[in-house]
């Protein structure tokens, strides 16, 4: 089974992720009917990359089989430390358009909406784009723990031989800054909230390093191993009001909720030092089904 290519298509500037709910009327049959047939026509010719999901309880309530086993929606806030909250915004499909030009993305995102026009109703419209070549809007590099290209397959879709194997989970949120609260933090506030040095993204040393930190947070280990997520992050937004983009891949739910959940502070009551500065407005998860178990949705090619 093959896992979506787009997760993995490093190197597109221009991004638009369209979050969308189900026409009243129709059934989820219909919509994944919709959503599949746009990945032929767009991404061959269209010149940009798609990446498409389901509310897992969705695509999960056609194939069963091809669902990953702990998939499910982001249904309940989370509440942390000092009773603070990330919300739950969980839509039925969400689309990625990415691409090497704003036009592309622009015009094929406009094609996907006049497509699904009869069955789905836009919830949420964000346009990503790069800062500083590989920064997120805090200044600092952001993916330099990803997985390489060489294994990032492996930590983003679900094993051969699994239910659900070749698809991918994503979490989707966005992340409004505090800019100017984050810059008054100073450049070693910054360092000791992220646990990276801004320049480089050298790891701070173990005897500096805050438990709060952002990269201490989002360490999960299981026995020992640590769980892996693929990140896709962009900024968005313009100079009043503007943020990151969370895009992050996994083969299961489990180890997403689980960072977030450290994030908050809900395990051990340390809030991540990133959440004083930065604000979560969304947050939903979206089965992005394997490209085989995809293709049975869609129309047949034409030629
Ligand atoms: C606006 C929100 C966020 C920003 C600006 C941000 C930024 C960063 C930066 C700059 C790094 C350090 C460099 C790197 O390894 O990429 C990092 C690491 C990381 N972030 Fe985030 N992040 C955000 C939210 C999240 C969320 C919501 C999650 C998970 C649910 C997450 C998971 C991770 C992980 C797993 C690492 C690598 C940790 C390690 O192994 O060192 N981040 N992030």
């Amino acid at each position: 089974m093959t896992t979506q290519p787009g997760i993995f298509a490093l190197g597109t500037p221009e991004h638009c992720y369209l979050e969308l709910d189900l026409e009243p009327g129709r059934s989820a049959e219909d919509l994944v009917r919709g959503v599949a047939g746009l990945t032929g026509p767009l991404s061959s010719t269209g010149g940009v990359n798609l990446v498409v999901g389901f509310r897992p309880e969705l695509w999960a309530s056609l194939a069963p089989e091809d669902s990953p086993a702990d998939a499910a929606g982001f249904d309940e806030d989370i509440v942390g430390a000092g009773r603070y909250r990330m919300p739950a915004t969980q839509h039925d499909a969400w689309v990625w358009v990415a691409g090497g030009d704003r036009t592309a993305v622009f015009d094929n995102a406009r094609s996907v909406l006049a497509a699904l026009k009869d069955v789905a109703t836009v919830a949420g419209e964000v346009t990503g784009w790069l800062y500083m070549h590989d920064r997120d809007l805090t200044g600092f590099i952001d993916g330099t723990e990803n997985p390489s290209l060489l294994t990032a397959a492996q930590v983003a879709s679900v094993p051969a031989g699994q239910p659900g194997a070749g698809a991918s989970i994503v979490l989707y949120q966005q992340w409004r800054h505090d800019s100017a609260a984050w810059e008054s933090l100073g450049m070693v506030g910054q360092e000791m909230s992220m646990g990276r040095t801004k320049p480089d993204s050298v790891e701070l040393a173990e005897d500096v390093m805050l438990p709060s930190a952002h990269v201490a947070r989002t360490t999960v280990e299981v026995d020992g191993e640590e769980k892996q997520v693929f990140r896709r992050n962009v900024a968005y937004g313009g100079v009043t009001d503007h943020g990151t983009a969370f895009v992050g891949f996994a083969q299961d739910r489990w180890r997403l909720h689980e960072m977030l959940r450290r994030m908050a502070g809900a395990t051990d009551g340390i809030r991540d030092g990133l959440t004083g500065y930065l604000t979560p407005l969304t947050g939903a998860y979206y089965t992005c089904p394997a490209v085989e178990a995809l293709a049975r949705y869609a129309p047949p090619d034409e030629d």
